[in-house]
C-alpha cells in the first residue's frame, strides 16, 4: 500500500519501528548494566540491512505479525533450570527437530534444501577444523571424531574429508532419525544421548571431540561442566577436542532481567516479537522453552579454568567468526 508521497506506508512503519526498538533496546539494557557496543552495532547493523531490504506489504501485515496476540507464556521467560523439567531439552529439540529441523539447526534459512544443507556444514567444517588440528598438531588420519550435538549430521560429510570414522550424538530422537536417512555419509553412527553425559562412549575409545551451538542452548551451567567431564574421560590420550561456548548473555535475556517483574509478562514478549522480526527478520515461533533454546552464557576465563582443571594440556581459546562478534567462542586441547 502506498501513501500519496509514493512512500511505502508498511516501509515506514519498519522503519519507525526499528528505531523505535533500537531506542527500547538501549533504553532497556540500560547503559551502565549490560552495555555491549559490539552486540549494539551487530543490532544496528542488522536494522540497516531490514531497513534496506523493506518489502511492499500491507501495514497490517506488520500489525498483525509483530503485535498480534503472544503465544510465550511466562513459564518460557524461565531461565537456568527454573520451570523446566528434566526432560525439556529432549522435548524441546524434538517438537524443533519434527517442525523445522534444519532451521532450528540454522536459522540463517527458513527453507533449506537439504543438498545445499549439507554443503553448508562443509564450508563450516572447512573454516574452522584445519586451524584447530594445525593448532593441537593433531593428525586425524585414520582417526575418530565424535561430534556432540550432531542434529542431522550436517558436518559429516566434511568430517570424511579428514577422519575415518564419525561418530555422533544428538538429544532428540527426530534429528536422530533424519541424519540416519539422510546424511550423506551412510557409515556414520548416529547415537542417541540423554543430553547430559556420554555414558554411551565408553573410555578413551574417541580421537577427537567436537560441538557447535550445541552448548549454548543447555540451560543449566551444571550440565556443561559435566559433558567436559565427560568429554575428558571419552577421549583417548593424545585427543583433541574443539567446542563452542556462548559467551555473553543473549542480548534479549540481559533485557529480560532488566525489566521488574511486575512488568515482565507484559514487555517481554512484545519485545522477543520485536527482537526476533528486527533482528532476525523474521517471525520465529520457537517450539517449546526459551530456556532451552536461549540457554546459558560462560566466560571464556571460567571454561578454560575448567577444562585445565580436568588435567587437559594446552588449552587455547579462540575467536568465533561465525556470529556476532564477541558471541560466542571457541576451547581447543588436547587429553
Ligand atoms: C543448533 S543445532 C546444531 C546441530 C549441529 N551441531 C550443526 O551445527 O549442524 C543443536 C543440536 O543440539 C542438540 N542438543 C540440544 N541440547 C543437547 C544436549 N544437551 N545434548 C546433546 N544434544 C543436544 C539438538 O537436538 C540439536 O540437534
Amino acid at each position: 500500500m502506498k501513501n500519496t508521497t509514493g512512500w511505502c506506508v508498511d516501509a515506514e512503519y519498519r522503519l519507525y519501528a526499528a528505531l523505535f526498538f533500537f531506542l527500547l533496546h538501549f533504553l532497556l539494557c540500560g547503559a551502565s548494566k549490560v552495555m555491549n557496543l559490539e552486540s549494539n552495532v551487530y543490532i544496528l547493523k542488522r536494522l540497516i540491512r531490514l531497513r534496506m531490504s523493506i518489502s511492499i506489504r500491507p501495514p497490517s501485515h506488520i500489525n498483525r505479525r509483530l503485535f498480534r496476540p503472544v503465544k510465550i507464556v511466562k513459564s518460557q521467560l524461565s531461565r537456568g533450570s527454573v520451570g523446566l523439567d528434566e526432560n525439556a531439552m529432549q522435548r524441546d529439540w524434538d517438537a524443533r527437530a519434527k517442525e523445522n529441523p534444519m532451521y532450528y539447526i540454522d536459522t540463517d534459512k527458513k527453507d533449506w534444501d537439504i543438498e545445499e544443507f549439507y554443503a553448508s556444514g562443509s564450508l563450516y567444517v572447512y573454516d574452522l577444523v584445519p586451524q584447530a588440528l594445525e593448532r593441537t598438531g593433531f593428525d586425524p588420519k585414520g582417526k575418530r571424531i565424535l561430534e556432540i550435538g550432531c542434529g542431522m549430521g550436517r558436518f559429516f560429510p566434511a568430517f570424511a574429508d579428514f577422519f575415518d570414522e564419525i561418530w555422533g550424538i544428538d538429544i532428540s530422537p527426530e534429528m536422530i532419525r533424519l541424519g540416519k536417512a539422510h546424511c550423506p555419509v551412510k557409515d556414520a553412527k548416529f547415537m542417541l544421548g540423554n543430553g547430559e553425559d556420554l555414558s554411551e562412549i565408553s573410555a578413551s575409545s574417541i580421537d577427537c571431540c567436537f560441538s557447535y551451538i550445541v552448548f549454548r542452548h543447555i540451560p543449566k551451567k551444571s550440565l556443561l561442566w559435566q559433558y567436559l567431564a565427560e568429554i575428558y574421560r571419552v577421549l583417548a590420550p593424545g585427543g583433541v577436542f574443539q567446542l563452542h561456548f556462548h559467551s555473553s548473555e543473549p542480548i534479549k535475556l540481559k533485557v529480560y532481567s532488566s525489566i521488574p517483574r511486575s512488568l515482565i509478562s507484559v514487555v517481554a514478549p512484545v519485545y522477543h516479537r520485536a527482537y526476533l522480526k528486527l533482528v532476525h527478520g523474521e517471525s520465529m515461533e520457537i517450539p517449546g522453552s526459551l530456556s532451552t533454546w536461549y540457554g546459558n552464557a560462560v566466560s571464556p576465563r571460567e571454561v578454560e579454568r575448567r577444562l585445565s582443571g580436568l588435567g587437559f594440556k594446552n588449552v587455547e581459546i579462540l575467536p568465533d567468526s561465525t556470529h556476532a562478534p564477541g558471541e560466542n567462542f571457541w576451547a581447543i586441547g588436547v587429553k
